[in-house]
């Protein structure tokens, strides 16, 4: 396989078996090698399946000479930064630097309630704090990312531009190492179970840049964000407990509140919308039909353990005209 090339050589065999992913490993690690020498490679590591494997790739290639910053936005789901630390630097010994930029985010969106103007700060604070970073680091001269065959194939069809993790900076001056560039997303998730990272990180439902705060809609306040992460966090493990398969399902916590009555006392607070959605390509999707007792155990479950929220609600609207995200 020619890792300098762009072009997917129309007679590679997709990778679906685990024999396929050691040859794709060996072969990448090698090239990697070549390709590094004795240089530092610097990536942002958001905790994706494309950056982890990506980074689990290059463990294995460079070792410590891979520098992985992982970027907490203060915007993750529960346990997520959480995860990337105990997997990287605890059990794959990564040289990870850890960022908690929490505050730096959520000051900076205090008050803020248009959607786009909200993408746009945390788009452009991600830049901001990787590249001071990256600016405390000497002798760096490569930049690995986890670009992956669509983004090429979109970015050359001009439906987006060549970019991940909400596009890092431009001016840095670094040879890019893009090693799963002309793989198909099933295909990185062969090679990242068989590189040893755990099924949870490798079958991740997509996950936008800014997070949740897309789901924290209107101006996100830390206490309903805060209702938010615990609620996702109850949703995700009741549809992943109950085996079903659906391809990306979340918490949305609105800005608005409702009357409710608890312990005999009046409530106002916050409804909560569970958004479920199947879809092949995500331009379009459908929602689908949960089991009635799975509805009632989220609903349940979220009354009851989630400070802060006295309704439940379960999203019916399929895309177009609903878009996946609220926000
Ligand atoms: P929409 O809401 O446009 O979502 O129907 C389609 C898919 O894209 C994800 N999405 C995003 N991903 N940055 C991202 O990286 C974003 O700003 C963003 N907005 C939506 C969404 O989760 C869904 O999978």
């Amino acid at each position: 396989m020619d890792f300098t090339s762009n072009v997917r050589p129309a007679d590679m065999a997709r990778i679906n078996t685990p024999e396929l992913a050691d040859a794709f490993i060996a072969e990448a690690v090698e090239a990697m090698r070549a390709q590094v020498g004795d240089g530092k490679v610097l990536l942002a590591l958001s905790g994706g399946v494309d950056s982890s494997v990506v980074a689990a790739l290059l463990i294995k290639a460079i070792g410590k000479q891979l520098v992985c910053v992982h970027v907490n936005h203060g915007l993750m789901r529960k346990g997520e930064s959480e995860q990337v630390i105990e997997v990287f630097r605890n059990q794959m010994d990564a040289n990870l630097t850890y960022v908690d930029a929490t505050d730096r985010f959520l000051d900076l969106l205090a008050g803020e309630a248009d959607p786009e103007a909200k993408r746009h700060i945390i788009g452009e604070e991600f830049i901001k704090v990787f590249a001071e970073e990256a600016a405390k680091m000497d002798g760096i001269s490569f930049l690995a990312q986890g670009t992956i065959y669509p983004d090429i194939l979109e970015s050359e069809a001009g439906v987006k531009a060549h970019h991940n993790v909400g596009g890092l900076p431009e001016d840095l001056d670094f040879e890019l190492v893009e090693p799963v560039k002309l793989l198909f997303k099933d295909e990185v998730r062969v090679v990242g179970r068989q590189l040893g990272l755990p099924a949870s990180m490798v079958d991740r439902q997509p996950f936008p840049g800014p997070g949740l705060g897309v789901r924290c809609t209107g101006a996100i306040t830390r206490d309903r964000l805060a209702a938010l992460r615990e609620a996702d966090a109850i949703v995700r493990e009741e549809i992943d407990a109950a085996g079903i398969d659906v391809w990306q399902y979340f918490a949305v916590v609105p800005d608005m509140r409702a009357t409710g009555v608890r312990d005999g006392k009046r409530a106002f607070e916050w409804p909560c919308i569970i958004r479920c959605i199947n879809t092949v390509d995500v331009m379009t999707a459908t929602v689908p039909e949960l089991d009635w007792a799975l509805l009632h155990k989220m609903t349940d479950r979220i009354l009851a353990e989630v400070p802060g929220i006295c309704r439940v609600l379960y999203d019916l609207t399929p895309k177009p005209i609903g878009t996946v995200e609220f926000e």
